[in-house]
C-alpha cells in the first residue's frame, strides 16, 4: 500500500534501551507540532513511557496500539488528544510485551501497522503532516511492524563508550526491512543524545559517530539535560515543561534540521 506523498512516518528505533528514544519522540513531536505540523505519536512501547510522558496515565488508556496491531479495533478508535496543540497520540499499554506470540500466527504479520494506517474511508496517515513511532528497546515484530509503515527510521544514539555497539544490528534489520517488506525505507538520520559537553569521551564519541556514519548524523545534538529527565513527571514534553532550556531548544533546532533535510530531498 503506497504512502500519500505529504505524511512522513517515522520509527524513532533503537534496540538498545534507555538511549533517548521517548524523549526524541515526545519532543521532536512537540517541536514539529510548534510550528504547524499535524502529528501524531503513536507509542509502541509496552513500557508506555511516551504516553505518560504526554500524560495519558496507564488507567486513562482505553484502546491501545496493542489492540490496533492485534486487529481489534480501527487505529482512529484508539487516538486522544494530548495536552500539546496539534499533537495526538495512540497510546501503549503492557500487553505489548506479548505482541511477538500474538502475533505468530496471523497474516500479513509485519504489516498490520501499515495496514491499520492506510484503512478506512479517510485512513490515519491522511490526517497528519507527521507520524513518529516511538519504538521499544527490541527489534522484535513490533518494531518490524513500525518499520514496514515507516518512510524513515530517526535513530538516538547515546554518547557514551559503546555508541556504536550494535548499530550494525539496527543498520542490518533496516536493510533488510527494505530490500523484502518497505523498499522506501531509509535511515533519515541518527540523532546524538545525551551529549555532555564538559565530558571529552561525549566529544570523542561524537567524533567517532561522524566518522563512521557520515552526513547521516544530524548537526544537532542533544545536551544532557536535567530539565529534559524532569519533564515526564509532570506528564509533559520538556518543551512545554522548560521551553527555554538547553535541551528544548536543541529539539526545536533538531526538527528545523528535519524538515530541511526532507526539503532538500525534494529539491534534489
Ligand atoms: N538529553 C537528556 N538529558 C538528560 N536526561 C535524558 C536526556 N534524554 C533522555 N534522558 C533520560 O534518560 C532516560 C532514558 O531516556 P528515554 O526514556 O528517552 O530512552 P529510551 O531509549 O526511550 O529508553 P527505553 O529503551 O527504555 O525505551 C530517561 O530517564 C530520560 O528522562
Ligand atoms: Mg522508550
Amino acid at each position: 500500500m503506497s504512502k500519500p506523498a505529504h505524511c512522513r512516518i517515522f520509527s524513532v528505533a533503537n534496540q538498545k534501551g534507555g538511549v533517548g528514544k521517548t524523549t526524541t519522540a515526545v519532543n521532536l513531536g512537540t517541536a514539529l507540532a510548534a510550528v504547524g505540523k499535524r502529528v501524531l505519536l503513536i507509542d509502541l512501547d509496552a513500557q508506555g513511557n511516551a504516553s505518560t510522558g504526554l500524560g495519558v496515565f496507564a488507567e486513562d488508556r482505553e484502546f491501545t496500539s496493542y489492540h490496533v496491531l492485534i486487529g481489534e479495533i480501527p487505529l482512529a478508535e484508539a487516538i486522544v488528544p494530548t495536552s500539546v496543540k496539534g499533537m495526538d497520540l495512540c497510546p501503549a499499554s503492557e500487553d505489548l510485551s506479548g505482541a511477538d506470540l500474538d502475533l505468530a500466527d496471523v497474516s500479513r504479520r509485519a504489516h498490520r501497522l501499515a495496514d491499520a494506517l492506510a484503512a478506512g474511508e479517510v485512513p490515519v496517515q491522511d490526517r497528519y503532516d507527521y507520524i513518529l513511532m516511538d519504538c521499544p528497546p527490541s527489534l522484535s515484530i513490533v518494531t518490524i511492524n513500525s518499520m514496514v509503515a515507516s518512510t524513515g527510521v530517526i535513530v538516538p544514539l547515546q554518547c557514551e563508550f559503546y555508541a556504536l555497539e550494535g548499530l550494525s544490528q539496527l543498520i542490518k534489520t533496516v536493510r533488510r526491512v527494505k530490500s523484502t517488506l518497505n523498499p522506501t525505507l531509509e535511515i533519515q538520520g541518527v540523532v546524538l543524545t545525551m551529549y555532555d559537553s564538559r565530558n571529552n569521551l561525549s566529544a570523542q564519541v561524537a567524533d567517532d559517530v561522524r566518522a563512521h556514519l557520515g552526513k547521516i548524523v544530524y548537526e544537532t545534538k542533544i545536551p544532557r539535560n536535567v530539565r529534559i529527565s524532569e519533564a515526564p513527571s509532570h506528564g509533559k514534553p520538556a518543551l512545554l515543561y522548560d521551553h527555554s532550556c538547553a535541551g528544548s531548544q536543541a529539539y526545536i533546532h533538531l526538527a528545523s534540521e528535519l524538515l530541511r533535510r526532507e526539503q532538500d530531498a525534494l529539491a534534489a
